[in-house]
């Protein structure tokens, strides 16, 4: 692994041929140092998702498609070999982290195609999964494009506050984001967006991720505590709540960064629309309802002395889910690539979905 000023600033990039590697923005180092670090080996892109130096939904599934071709590099030149350490590769990324659907969604697009290329050499196969790896990547960056079209046709010229959670930007996806793509798009389109950013303890994504990105952009934003929320709604200042998901159930019901339920349930007293903005890569429908999703529990250190702070006595019991599940009935609206769900039931995600 090694870290260098990047001379570009994308979130994640191939270089190379089928023997290149992968370079990610180390998120963990955001918002005081925007450096990269090269991923040459398997063990370094299973780290960087753990660690959530790459991190978001869309963008972890990008970086283990990319880490699929890293890992079989040196399987040999025999096809069955190859396909035995494919399958190995992929069993290892998955257990990087269990909560967002688009690693197990583009670890499997990876192994399929390999196991559908009957007696192709080796080397043919490592190439065509390369450019699975790469269409993966583009594919996210004109879904959450479409997105944010999408999205901010939902946002009225009466709406000026909205409010996020987490980060669900650029830095999540291959470009863009999901959330953060309908305010910019909105932006772009000239509607005035005010965006409050809850900074989204413990890992601090909204305000290292969220409020960095949307200062890039130039587009006005305020950072919140997470409590902070009720007080901000109850004084009317966001017209919408938009967050991304890291996985969407058969009948709507959605993962996302926790704390994301809690202000689901805010919005509804107040009565301002809640949307979840997420590519169809997002969805798992092979899970009926949100109870079904695997919640991430996270070390206690996260809560304790984050960021190297100890902020809570020694020993002290601690529980730390990463993420939490806000039922369909809280969700105004899904907002993916293809359309806007609403009202969202089993069937209509169903129908959305539908090829
Ligand atoms: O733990 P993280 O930072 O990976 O959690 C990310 C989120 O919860 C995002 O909101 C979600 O993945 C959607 S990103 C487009």
């Amino acid at each position: 692994m090694s870290s260098s000023i990047p001379s570009q600033t994308e979130t994640l990039a191939w270089q190379g041929d089928t023997e290149g590697h992968l370079v990610l923005i180390d998120q963990t180092k955001l918002p005081t140092e925007l450096v990269t670090i090269d991923c040459q080996d398997l063990e370094t892109v299973w780290e960087a998702i753990k660690m959530l130096r790459v991190r978001g939904a869309p963008a972890i599934g990008i970086a283990a498609a990319y880490g699929v071709v890293i890992g079989i590099r040196d399987a040999g030149n025999q096809r069955e070999a190859l396909i035995q350490k494919l399958n190995e590769v992929t069993d290892y990324l998955a257990t990087s982290r269990p909560t967002a659907v688009n690693l197990f969604w583009a670890l499997s697009r990876m192994k399929e195609l390999a196991h559908g290329l009957g007696d192709e050499s080796a080397s043919a196969i490592r190439s065509r999964l390369l450019q699975e790896a790469r269409a993966i990547h583009e594919e996210d960056r004109q879904m959450c494009h479409a997105i944010g079209r999408h999205g901010a046709a939902l946002l009225d010229d009466k709406v000026s506050g909205v409010l996020t959670h987490c980060n669900a930007g650029g830095l999540a996806t291959a470009e863009y984001g999901t959330a953060l793509s309908v305010f910019f798009t909105a932006h772009d389109l000239g509607k005035q967006v005010h965006v409050y950013v809850d900074e989204t303890r413990p890992l601090l994504q909204g305000a290292r991720l969220t409020a960095w990105e949307l200062m890039q952009r130039n587009i006005p934003a305020t950072l919140i505590c997470d409590s902070m929320a009720a007080q901000v709604m109850r004084e009317n200042r966001v017209q919408a709540v938009v967050t991304g998901a890291d996985r969407i159930a058969a009948n709507g019901d959605a993962a996302n960064k926790i704390g994301t339920y809690s202000l689901a349930i805010l919005a509804n007293y107040h009565q301002v629309p809640f949307y979840i903005a997420a590519p169809s890569s997002t969805f798992d429908l092979s899970i009926s309802s949100g109870d079904e999703i695997p919640i991430e529990k996270r070390l206690s250190e996260e809560i304790t002395e984050g960021f190297g702070k100890r902020t809570a006595p020694e020993g002290v019991d601690v529980y730390n889910p990463a993420f939490d599940v806000t039922p369909a009935k809280l969700i105004t609206a899904i907002i993916t690539e293809r359309g806007v769900i609403d009202p969202i039931s089993t069937q209509a995600v169903a129908e959305h979905l539908r090829d």
